[in-house]
């Protein structure tokens, strides 16, 4: 019979062990999941949340464990588990697992559990049994050796400038609409959006890129360093943003400014670019795979029961 309960001090060698081989194997799956893995940060990692980790035992042995992080911030009260969040010998100990936690996230105001998990069909089913749907897919590759061909004739690729931001908030406009993210159409966001845009452009580790055509800002791209996260690679460089007038779409816009964007992060030492695209954004998805990134992680929601 399966017992769920918090995690003990004792328990944490075995569940980092479970970790590590679990790791291990996403990494045999994905060519660009990490599998390095700091043991005994992992270990100190897990004795500072056994309050926040649930074990499944059976018969004296871990069959499971399931940590999340409970988000208080107003908009976003969600439970949060990473890819090495969760593991489960078989689909009846993640239905027991969820059983305790959620009614702990609960309790801790939260209204959705959003879970990262490998985006291989054995992995993914077990959560859609239990009413978790795909949002979006977190994707990577190795930055190639691009050559030193420079942009089109009246191209050009820099910083973005405060005078940029009504042609930024537009372009962003075309990612929520693409997104189908009905949300983000209101005032108050979007008064919001330019605030936080304007304040981004100030910070030393985000660079937001315009590409102008002829003096018009047509395309942008946001880039900073990927911050370090188990079964991700040093050096990888994140890119958000991501979008083009939708006047231009489809002549190859986005990808000149990205292999422009991607040349310069090589140079200065970034190997591996990651994105994240919503499942639901299928010309995104077309983009980013025939651009050359491969999912890793997809990360799925569930609302919790009132
Ligand atoms: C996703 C997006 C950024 C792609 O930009 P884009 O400039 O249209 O992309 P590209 O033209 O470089 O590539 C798109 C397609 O055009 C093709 N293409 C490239 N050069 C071309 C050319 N000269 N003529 C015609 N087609 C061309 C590409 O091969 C690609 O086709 P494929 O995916 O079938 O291989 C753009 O569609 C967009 O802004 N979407 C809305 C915002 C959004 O969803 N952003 C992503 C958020 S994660």
């Amino acid at each position: 019979m399966t017992v769920v309960s918090k995690l003990r001090p004792e328990d944490t060698d075995v569940v980092a062990e479970r970790i590590a081989r679990q790791l291990n194997d996403d990494a045999t799956r994905r060519t660009f999941v990490n599998p390095t893995i700091d043991l005994s940060l992992l270990r100190d990692t897990i004795m500072h949340a056994t309050n926040a980790t649930w074990v499944a035992m059976d018969d004296e042995h871990v069959v499971g464990h399931l940590f999340a992080a409970v988000l208080s911030d107003p908009e976003r009260r969600a439970a949060w588990t990473g890819p090495d969040g969760v593991s489960f010998d078989d689909d009846s100990i993640l239905t027991s697992l969820l059983e305790r936690a959620v009614h702990a996230w609960r309790a801790q105001g939260a209204i959705e559990h959003f879970v990262w998990s490998l985006d291989e069909e054995d992995r993914l089913e077990p959560w859609r049994q239990l009413g978790y749907r795909a949002i979006s897919l977190r994707g990577v590759m190795a930055i190639p050796q691009l050559g030193d061909v420079g942009l089109d004739a009246g191209w050009t690729l820099r910083v973005a400038r405060a005078s940029d931001i009504e042609r930024i908030l537009a372009l962003d406009h075309v990612i929520d609409v693409a997104q189908g993210d009905a949300a983000k159409f209101s005032r108050s966001h979007r008064r919001r959006n330019r605030r936080e845009l304007l304040q981004q452009m100030d910070d030393p580790d985000v660079e937001h890129f315009v590409l102008e055509i002829d003096d018009d800002v047509v395309a942008q791209a946001i880039t900073f360093p990927s911050p370090a996260r188990r079964g991700s690679f040093e050096h990888t460089l994140h890119l958000s943003g991501v979008a083009v007038d939708p006047a231009l779409q489809g002549r190859g816009i986005a990808s000149e400014m990205l292999n422009a964007v991607l040349r310069s992060a090589h140079a200065r030492g970034f190997e591996y670019v990651e994105a994240q695209w919503r499942v639901n954004n299928t010309r995104a998805h077309a983009f980013w795979t025939s651009y050359g990134l491969e999912p890793t992680y997809v990360r799925l929601a569930r609302r919790l029961a009132e």
